[in-house]
């Protein structure tokens, strides 16, 4: 329980600190894109729970912003991908204001990254080919109905979803044309690393002409 009275419920009881992995920033690539790539295969190799969820965080035309948890899909040159409808809230605002934050969080690690850059729509190939990897109950899903609308009543919502599933059976690599795979073009990235003691560090890269900028920041 809590030990402060303005936030019952809140605080957490103090316990023993893991011991985190050890982060030389002065050791780091020159690009950030490798070192998110060693995190995050880190994190995978670890055990960490659910490592590609990330939170992407958009904002509106008039700068009200939004956030929710997404699937990492893809790390590459270009940047960080992932995959959803474009006719949603998130793709509406991608489209108005084509630019996006994203931070991934490794609690078992002490680990945040940090990304932020202008958001592009990648080829119809690379959306059509995350939307056949997904789960067929997930397809149906995103098929039979609108992402973020209100629920219809409880049975048409399952002739709907139905209805999407005997339509994928028939035609199991049907794609929905507004599904969509973006890219997040990296401007800005930064790692967090938590230690013993509360010595945290960051790094943070800014793209400089070609290349990367490193800097260290207070914690
Ligand atoms: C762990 C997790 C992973 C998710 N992955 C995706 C995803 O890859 N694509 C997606 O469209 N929604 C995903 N969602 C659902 C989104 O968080 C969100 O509810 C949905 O995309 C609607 O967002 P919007 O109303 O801001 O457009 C995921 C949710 C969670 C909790």
């Amino acid at each position: 329980m809590s030990d402060n009275p303005a936030a019952p419920g809140i605080r957490a009881p103090r316990t023993a600190q893991p011991a985190f992995p050890i982060f030389d920033p002065d050791a780091a690539p020159a690009n950030p894109v490798t070192l998110v790539q060693e995190w995050l295969a880190f994190a995978v190799a670890g055990g960490v729970s659910q490592p590609k969820v990330m939170t992407l965080a958009t904002a509106s035309a008039a700068g009200i912003p939004s956030a929710r948890s997404l699937l990492l899909q893809h790390i590459t040159d270009e940047g960080f991908w992932f995959a959803s409808l474009a006719d949603t809230p998130k793709g509406r605002e991608l489209a108005e204001n084509p630019c996006a934050a994203l931070t991934l969080y490794w609690r078992e690690h002490g680990r945040q990254v940090r990304v932020s850059g202008a958001v592009t729509v990648g080829p119809r190939e690379t959306a059509e080919g995350d939307f056949r990897a997904r789960h067929p109950n997930a397809r149906a899903r995103a098929i039979a109905g609108e992402q973020s609308e209100v629920l219809p009543p409880i049975d048409e919502m399952s002739r709907l979803i139905a209805g999407a599933a005997s339509q994928l059976d028939g035609e199991p690599e049907f794609v929905p044309q507004d599904w969509t795979a973006y890219v997040v073009a990296p401007d800005m990235v930064e790692f967090w690393q938590a230690a013993a003691g509360h010595e945290e560090l960051r790094l943070r890269y800014r793209r400089e002409g070609a290349g990367w900028a490193k800097e260290r920041l207070w914690p």
